[in-house]
Parts: structure tokens; sequence; C-alpha cells
């Protein structure tokens, strides 16, 4: 990982490991993320509250509002990466059928599955107005912090 991408996840360790509500922590990583990375137009949680285990619900993020404040499993690349529980990358929203659009501007799209003591807790998701912009740099950023996120998403449901 870059020089940059490894400050930066050392900024995002101290958030989510600092003081505040579970919520608020996950805001500040959103925040961060949009504002040090240029190709991250939107990027957000959905969670999962142990009452509704087939839905995804918006949670904290930082974009454009977006239509789709709850997903069911299945659906979308959110719902699908929920369903399979794993990464799943899109280049190029445009060539994606199962696919559920925030925005015109979005070209892909990137969502990480988040565990908590073994249990699916939710999910970060980014945005990105450029076709096919996520490196291998991101891919180790994102893994690293997804692992770092399951605590708080678990907290904030
Ligand atoms: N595009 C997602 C929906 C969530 S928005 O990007 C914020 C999907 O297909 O599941």
């Amino acid at each position: 990982m870059n020089e940059r991408y490894t400050e930066l996840l050392e900024r995002l360790r101290g958030v989510i490991d600092g003081p505040g509500e579970a919520a608020a922590r996950l805001e500040a990583v959103c925040a961060l993320l949009a504002d040090n990375i240029e190709h991250y137009d939107w990027v957000g949680f959905y969670l999962v509250s142990p009452r509704e285990p087939d839905t995804l619900i918006l949670g904290p993020y930082v974009g454009e509002p977006t239509e789709h404040t709850r997903i069911a499993f299945g659906a979308g690349v959110c719902g699908r990466a929920a369903l399979e529980r794993a990464t799943i990358e899109v280049p190029d929203v445009r060539a994606e059928s199962n696919y559920l659009s925030c925005s015109l501007a979005v070209r892909a799209e990137i969502v990480l599955p988040l565990h908590h003591d073994g249990e699916f807790v939710g999910e970060l998701d980014i945005d990105s107005h450029r076709p096919d912009p996520f490196t291998p740099d991101d891919r180790a950023l994102l893994d690293a912090l997804a692992r770092l996120c399951g605590p708080p998403a678990a907290a904030a449901r």
C-alpha cells in the first residue's frame, strides 16, 4: 500500500478507536475517505439490524442523499454482497444488470461486507464517478478498513 494510504489508514484507525458514539465514528470514517480520495464520491454504511435480518438499512454516509435507504438481500450490488458475504467490485455499473442506481454520475462501485464475532453486521459501500477507478492499493486499504469497522457497525445497528 502506498505511503499516503498507509497514513490514511492510521488516521482511520484513530477515529474508529477514538471516543464518541459508534455512528458518529462511522460517519467520520466516511468523511475521511471522501475528503482524501478523489475517486470516492459517495461513501456510506449499510447496517443489518438483528430485528430485520434480511434487510440492509442505510447508516452513516457522506455524499448525495440516496433513495435506497432499505435494500433487500439479493437486490442490487449491496444486496448481492449481503447474500454472498463477499466483496463485490463493479468497474462499470452500466454493464451490471442487478444494480440500483443512486445517481447517473456513478460509474463504478465497491461493496465490502463487515463482520463482528463471526456475524454479518453490515457493509461499506463506495461509489465513484470514474469508471474502473479501484486500484490494488484501494483494495488493500478497504480490506483493512472493513476489518476495523465490524465492531462499530455492530454497535451502531
Ligand atoms: N448502487 C447500490 C445501491 C446503493 S447506492 O449506491 C448508495 C446497489 O446497487 O446496491
